[in-house]
């Protein structure tokens, strides 16, 4: 059977984290190791609902922040836009989102920078999308990144897209966040810090943004359902052999499995799509 890895993955070129302990290395590069190519929480599906609710083009320039192993890049470049840029700030990351190619006409690029200063000109996107990557950082980069994106957007044409962790409900206890924050940290080694659907939609408008749209899914990344869905199924049934060879991994899986399962009630994924809010009229 073919094999569904991207080109430089098929052409053994280096993963993020080679080399690094599987007991401490962050959890999402552990899973891209194990072979997982889907590595945000709402997973395929959400991604779609995402993209359909951008409506990419064959006008759009579209920069993709912390693009990963380009499984999104993909599925962009399937819409044809003018041009699409993938922003990551890991080096082996962006080794195999420069060999990305579309099936149309568009310039693509890969481009090594944090997401918060990127080094791309103002207003020169149409779109600006990022997925699993503001969760991970501090409230101040948070602020930094969403505020990037609004540079970098038109401020007539301009669509932005989120695809995150979130806490559910709306006005969860502190002291419950809290403990799920760590619990995830502890799991995933990365400091996870997500918000709650109204916190997301705040940060957007404090940094500039109007949200028109928002959809919620089960965070299932390690459930096996999604993993079929998100993988295909021989991909699936690869991860899991690959997991039960290898005891330090299989016993990280397991761990951040629990604690997804855990709080599987105050976890979930989300995407928020927002415009440029108009500066307001001088009268
Ligand atoms: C969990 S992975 C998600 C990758 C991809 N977006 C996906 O959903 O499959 C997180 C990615 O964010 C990147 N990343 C995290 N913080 C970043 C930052 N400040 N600037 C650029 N890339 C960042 C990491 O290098 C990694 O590729």
């Amino acid at each position: 059977m073919a094999s569904t890895d991207p080109p430089a993955l098929q052409q053994n070129i280096s993963l993020p984290g080679d080399g690094l302990d599987a007991a401490r290395m962050p959890g999402h590069w552990l899973l891209a190791r194990l072979g997982k190519r889907v590595l945000r929480p709402g997973g395929v599906e959400l991604t779609r609902w995402m993209l359909d609710a951008l409506a990419v083009d064959p006008e759009d320039r579209v920069v993709e922040l912390a693009a990963g192993l380009g499984a999104t890049g993909r599925l962009t470049l399937a819409r044809r836009p003018a041009t699409y840029t993938a922003v990551d700030r890991d080096p082996a990351a962006v080794a195999t989102l420069s060999t990305l190619t579309g099936p149309g006409p568009t310039e693509v690029r890969a481009v090594r920078s944090d997401a918060a200063a990127t080094g791309l000109p103002d207003g020169g996107a149409t779109v600006v999308y990022g997925e699993a990557m503001l969760t991970m950082q501090p409230e101040p980069a948070k602020r930094r990144v969403v505020r990037e994106a609004r540079r970098l957007l038109d401020d007539s044409t301009g669509r932005y897209a989120i695809h995150e962790l979130c806490l559910l409900p709306d006005g969860l206890a502190p002291a419950l966040a809290e403990r799920i924050t760590a619990d995830l940290r502890d799991a995933i080694h990365v400091g996870a810090r997500p918000l709650t659907p109204t916190g997301w939609s705040e940060l957007l408008a404090d940094e500039g943004f109007t949200v028109t749209a928002q959809k919620t899914a089960p965070m299932a990344l390690l459930e096996p359902r999604r993993l079929v869905d998100d993988e295909g199924l021989i991909p699936a049934l690869r991860i899991a052999v690959r997991a039960l060879r290898d005891p330090a991994a299989l016993r990280r899986v397991v761990h951040m499995r629990r604690v997804f399962r855990r709080h599987s009630a105050h976890l979930g994924a989300i995407s928020l799509i927002a415009v440029p809010t108009p500066a307001p009229s001088q009268p």
